[in-house]
């Protein structure tokens, strides 16, 4: 593009903007380029738009056309051009933030933050009372003495085990405070924030050095959830008084191929045994609340196999019966050379059996006395083979109608993550993300 053009296309472009900022930011920018780059906002909803509409307004910014809006937690909207911008405000959604093309060093980079904002009366207040940033603010953590909060059996509550370090302290990594991933915060946001009735434990194996008001601030903001509680695991007294009590789990785990998932495996079936709840793997995104799935059930994850990624069990009755047969079932057939052996294949074995089954489609709810088995939609809906369509923005529609209806997502973490999830981005992932994990995401930074 000759210069006399690009000059011309800035132009438009810096006018573009001021009128689009000049209704939303109307006593803040003075000029397209205050406004650019400016990270004072606090941002609500995701402003989308096409890869090959977005202009790029020199070093220093991208412009947006064709914009299509996602409200947190509600659907998403497509926005024409010339459309009267005030009508966006008086429906809360407000801005977009123009970032600094170091920030977007992908070509496609997009923007925006998001701010949950609870209170749609709020909104309008807020983006004129103030453009401070902080998604998330004053974050205060518990204190080391009361973390080794276990759960009450009968109670509603969730359960996330990070084994990481269980035979292995020196796996715990150096960052102070609680060490995890940011997918991982995700998740367990997810299930705290769509199930606010339910407590929500992190049973947790690292020793955690410094304090946890010392953890990154993505980490932190997990402790925003009053239903989030910390669980330090420790081992002898998990297993005392358990049919595993006399089990020798280390020598059973150091001998075992997949030491990892086995002892997560292991730790599972005996903490549903003694407590029951639901237990959830790390990379199981909730979009919903769980309360009218009740208790007692697993989920088909394929033709042939229950999933043991999401299981729940209460403490009596058949769903205590079921972790009881599943514990035997460790006691007598652990195998430490066979991958899925001690968890899907575990409970997929246990409920053939109890329900009087020969093949996984026979199961059901009659025949399993009660005990539910929930078809993939609920948290599969899509099969570890298409797991790439979490990444892709091109088929982000379909996708997200596919998973719409679904309680939560496996999204597949073994093969899914080293992927790129891009903030703001139409990834499915990302859009699932802002809906689920408003607070992880806001503090993510360009990806996660
Ligand atoms: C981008 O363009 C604006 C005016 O349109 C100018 O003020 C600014 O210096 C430019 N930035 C870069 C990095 O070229
Ligand atoms: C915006 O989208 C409409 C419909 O898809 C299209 O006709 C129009 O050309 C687009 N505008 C720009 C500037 O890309
Ligand atoms: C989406 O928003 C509409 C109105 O704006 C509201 O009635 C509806 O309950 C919302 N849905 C969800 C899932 O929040
Ligand atoms: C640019 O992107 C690469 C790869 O995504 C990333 O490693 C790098 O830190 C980014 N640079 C900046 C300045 O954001
Ligand atoms: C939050 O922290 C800021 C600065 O650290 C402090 O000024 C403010 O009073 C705190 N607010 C609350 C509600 O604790
Ligand atoms: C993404 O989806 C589009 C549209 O369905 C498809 O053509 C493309 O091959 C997909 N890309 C990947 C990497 O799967």
């Amino acid at each position: 593009m000759g210069k006399l053009s690009a000059l011309a296309v800035i132009t438009l472009m810096s006018l573009f903007m001021f009128l689009w900022y000049q209704e939303y930011i109307q006593s803040v920018c003075v000029s397209t380029m205050l406004c650019s780059g400016y990270t004072q906002a606090d941002e609500i909803g995701i402003l989308h738009t096409q890869d090959t509409n977005i202009h790029h307004l020199n070093n220093s910014g991208t412009i947006f056309q064709n914009k299509s809006i996602q409200h947190l937690d509600n659907t998403s909207k497509t926005v024409p051009d010339n459309v009267n911008t005030k009508e966006h405000v008086s429906e809360n959604y407000i801005q977009t933030r123009i970032i600094p093309r170091s920030e977007t060093n992908t070509s496609g980079g997009m923007l925006k933050r998001i701010r949950p904002e609870e209170d749609p009366n709020k909104i309008q207040d807020l983006f004129k009372a103030t453009h401070r940033p902080s998604p998330v603010r004053n974050i205060t953590v518990p204190k080391m003495t009361s973390i080794e909060i276990e759960p009450t059996a009968g109670d509603k509550h969730i359960i996330f085990i990070e084994t990481r370090c269980l035979l292995d302290e020196s796996q715990s990594r150096s960052d102070p405070g609680l060490s995890l991933h940011k997918r991982q915060a995700c998740v367990i946001e997810s299930a705290a924030k769509m199930n606010p009735d339910y407590k929500v434990y992190l049973l947790y194996s690292c020793p955690i050095s410094g304090r946890l008001d010392d953890s990154s601030e993505y980490v932190k903001t997990i402790f925003t959830y009053p239903n989030v509680k910390l669980w330090k695991l420790n081992i002898a007294r998990h297993f005392s008084e358990t049919p595993l009590e006399k089990w020798d789990f280390r020598a059973a785990i150091k001998s075992s191929e997949w030491p990892n998932e086995h002892s997560s495996d292991v730790l599972r079936f005996l903490t549903l045994w003694k407590y029951g709840g639901t237990y959830l793997d790390l990379d199981v995104v909730i979009l919903k609340s769980l309360d009218k799935l009740g208790t007692d059930y697993v989920g088909v994850e394929s033709q042939d196999s229950i999933a043991s990624c999401v299981l729940s069990f209460a403490s009596s009755g058949i769903g205590h019966a079921v972790a009881e047969r599943c514990v035997d079932e460790l006691l007598t057939n652990f195998r430490g050379n066979i991958w899925t052996h001690n968890g899907p294949g575990l409970i997929t074995r246990v409920l053939l059996k109890m329900c009087h089954s020969q093949i996984v489609p026979q199961l059901s709810t009659s025949r399993c006395k009660g005990f539910r088995i929930l078809s993939d939609k609920e948290f599969f809906p899509i099969p570890y083979q298409n797991w790439e369509l979490f990444f892709n923005s091109s088929a982000s529609d379909e996708t997200m109608e596919i998973i719409k209806d679904s309680f939560g997502v496996h999204v597949w973490n073994k093969l899914s993550k080293n992927s790129e999830i891009i903030v703001g981005s139409n990834q499915p992932y990302s859009l699932m993300a802002a809906r689920a994990c408003p607070r992880m995401y806001s503090v993510a930074g360009h990806d996660f």
